[in-house]
């Protein structure tokens, strides 16, 4: 039995987004941005060497046809792994499952090909811990990259806490890094779970869309002046200034897909009804908690652990029948090696 290497890739919430590309064969994207990892929505990848023909891509339990989308991502993916780890000819099975719905704005996509890299990289280079891995060529900053070969926002799932993905000056220089762990600061996030449909629109597409809007151009003017203040919100641990940017910056990013060509439209009127009502709260002094949503109809709320409680009260009386996934900052991937299948 060959040896099962097992990944938990968490999965990150972003307070500036990353939306657009500069370049999108080199994921060159068109800012830097800053994410929270959690801690709770997670994708878990197990990857094992198999004597087959072809790999075998089990998701959610389910033995994937060879040709749904689903397998053809994957596959390219695993291609450019196995290119760069020079072991071509070796095929993989792979087992993936996520602790929380897909492809509805809670970036399973990150999650996904981050687990995805680091389990196959693994695999492939027989390599029992990230320090091996390392040692043997395969630094986190390379899966990081490789990473964000598949999904940009994947690059930032490699570290624990709060963690920047900077554009630099050129598609080679841009570099994925902690800005603070997870001991720094403890946040709550409660992902607000509006909907678990399947988005239409995958959010790889919808970056292409970004240069048509009006807006995007001056959002791109003013990004380095929100970083910065990003960085010291987090630096003095300062909530409401967090929260101030954190909404500004997911309100502009849905406004720029609201007007691109073509104009869609990810949140949905439960989503409107959230942003006032937890506004109006907030002004009322019932709530000190501010909100982020990503590219789908889900909000994810903000808080302090000190506040959770009272969070979770007031969603529950306004919105019963709204399931809410409570999760909070983490540390980031874990690799564990299995010599043996367990029951
Ligand atoms: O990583 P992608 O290509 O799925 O882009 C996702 C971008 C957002 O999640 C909407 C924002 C971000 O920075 O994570």
């Amino acid at each position: 039995m060959n040896p099962i290497y097992e990944v938990k890739a968490p999965s990150n919430i972003a307070l500036i987004k990353y939306w657009g590309k500069s370049d999108s064969t080199q994921q060159w994207p068109a800012n830097s941005s800053v994410s929270m990892t959690l801690k709770h929505a997670y994708t878990q990848t197990k990857v094992s060497k198999i004597d087959l023909a072809t790999d075998q891509i089990i998701y959610n339990g389910e033995d994937l046809a060879k040709d749904c989308d689903f397998v053809k991502k994957i596959n390219v993916h695993l291609a450019l792994l196995r290119k760069w780890t020079n072991q071509t000819p070796t095929s993989l099975r792979v087992e993936t499952f996520n602790s929380f719905p897909s492809d509805c704005g809670i970036a399973s996509s990150a999650s996904g090909m981050a687990a995805l890299t680091i389990s196959a990289t693994a695999a492939l280079t027989d390599a029992k811990s990230f320090a091996e891995l390392h040692s043997k060529g395969f630094s986190k900053e390379a899966l990081a990259h490789y990473a964000r070969l598949g999904s940009g926002s994947a690059c930032r799932s490699l570290y624990g806490g709060f963690v920047t993905w900077q554009r630099g000056p050129s598609p080679q220089s841009q570099s994925v890094r902690q800005l603070f762990s997870e001991n720094h600061w403890h946040l709550c996030n409660a992902i607000v779970l509006v909907s678990s449909t399947q988005k239409k629109v995958s959010s790889r597409d919808a970056h292409a869309y970004a240069w048509s809007s009006p807006l995007f151009k001056p959002r791109l003017s003013y990004l380095s002046e929100r970083m910065s203040h990003l960085t010291s919100a987090l630096e003095h641990r300062d909530f409401e200034l967090l929260g101030t940017l954190a909404e500004q910056d997911a309100l502009e990013m849905h406004s720029i897909i609201m007007t691109a060509n073509p104009a869609l439209n990810y949140l949905t009127s439960q989503t409107i009804e959230l942003i006032c009502w937890l506004r109006e709260e907030r002004a009322k002094g019932n709530l000190f908690a501010y909100f982020t949503i990503d590219a789908g109809p889900n909000m994810h709320i903000l808080c302090e652990p000190a506040n959770k409680n009272k969070v979770a009260e007031l969603i529950a009386s306004r919105f019963p029948n709204t399931p809410i996934i409570w999760d909070e900052i983490g540390s980031g991937p874990e690799l564990i090696v299995h010599n043996k299948e367990e029951s």
